[in-house]
């Protein structure tokens, strides 16, 4: 391992030289390389937002403890200029590899430029950039949230005939979207609008986002239930969304689950104890451990194996009963 490393940092300032790199200029010359041969990770963390981050932030720092890692961790607070900033300081400190999780998807060239001419390899984990030069990051790991989105718009048209709780014909549905420009709010929303086309008695007839924490979901469902008349279906983004929107139903004297029905993604603890419950409908899963396989990926493109330019996590998703049925053995 030591070895390899050598090889690489050394690999890494010769071609930050070749290129005549300017990111670096003044930058002191503290190198994040310990001399005792470890790897230097700096991971740029999206926040602390859900439960699925805060588990996804366990994994990656266990697996990186694992590993035999040192982890440079910044908590970005929902913030892209923060996450900016936390990368051109692992760039300064020159880390051995960049992780990072975009807050949102567009934005990221200038920055990802800079780490490529100091020669530092980015891994995208969780959440996609949308940028034309796949060549700034080496690999993609994470969710396939437009499947995500799909799997809970298929699973409503299985149960339009349930689903149209006021017995109207339509079955009208409000979607508490994720953070504005986030990968996962825009996927998502995608997935399930392609999926509900199947039935045209199913519309979204109010859509605003809840930038995925309970508050948000709370607070955004209590405009919905003042100002939409017949919600029959909920589709929260996430989990905590979700169970904000449980919160704000229970408070205006309906009953979740039974006169409003509720469709998350996540499948993190609250989320199934509430699905067990009742209290939700159905939760597709999104797997927030991707600790153990980031640092598979980053000990593989530092050795300069080749990686798949993508790697898709693989997710379930939970009905009621399977949701009493896993629970106590649930990990997150
Ligand atoms: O990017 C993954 C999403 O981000 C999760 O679904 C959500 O809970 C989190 O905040």
């Amino acid at each position: 391992m030591w070895r390899k490393i050598v090889v690489k940092k050394t690999l890494t300032a010769a071609s930050a030289l070749l290129v005549g790199v300017t990111a670096l200029a003044g930058c002191g010359d503290s190198d994040a390389s310990g001399g005792d041969g470890k790897i230097v990770m700096g991971f740029a963390q999206v926040g602390a937002e859900s439960g699925w981050r805060t588990a996804n932030t366990e994994s990656i720092k266990q697996s990186a403890e694992d590993a035999g890692f040192e982890l440079k961790f910044s908590d970005a607070q929902g913030k892209q200029e923060n996450q900016i900033k936390a990368i051109r300081s692992f760039i300064q400190q020159k880390v051995d590899v960049i992780a990072f999780s975009p807050v949102v998807e567009t934005g990221w060239d200038a920055v990802l430029q800079e780490a490529k001419r100091a020669g530092i390899p980015v891994i995208l984990t969780d959440r996609a950039v949308d940028s034309e030069d796949t060549s700034l990051y080496e690999t993609f790991l994470g969710s396939d949230f437009v499947l995500e989105g799909e799997k809970a718009g298929e699973w409503l048209v299985e149960n339009a005939a349930e689903s149209d709780v006021d017995g109207d014909g339509d079955i009208n549905v409000v979607q508490l979207e994720g953070t504005t420009g986030a990968a996962p709010a825009i996927d998502r929303a995608e997935g399930f609008a392609s999926a509900i086309e199947a039935d045209p008695s199913i519309e979204v007839t109010a859509s605003q986002t809840g930038d995925f924490t309970r508050d948000g979901g709370k607070q955004v469902m209590e405009s919905f239930l003042n100002s939409e008349d017949g919600i029959d279906v909920v589709f929260a983004h996430n989990d905590d969304m979700g169970l904000g929107a449980i919160e704000a139903i229970e408070a205006a004297g309906l009953e979740p689950g039974v006169d409003v029905k509720i469709i998350t993604v996540d499948a993190v603890r609250d989320g199934m104890a509430a699905l067990a419950e009742g209290k939700i409908n159905f939760i597709v899963e999104c797997n927030p451990l991707l600790g153990d396989q980031l640092m598979d990926l980053a000990e593989q493109v530092l050795d300069g194996e080749e990686v798949p330019e993508r790697v898709v996590t693989e997710e379930t998703t939970f009905t009621q009963e399977q949701a009493a049925e896993v629970l106590p053995d649930r990990k997150y």
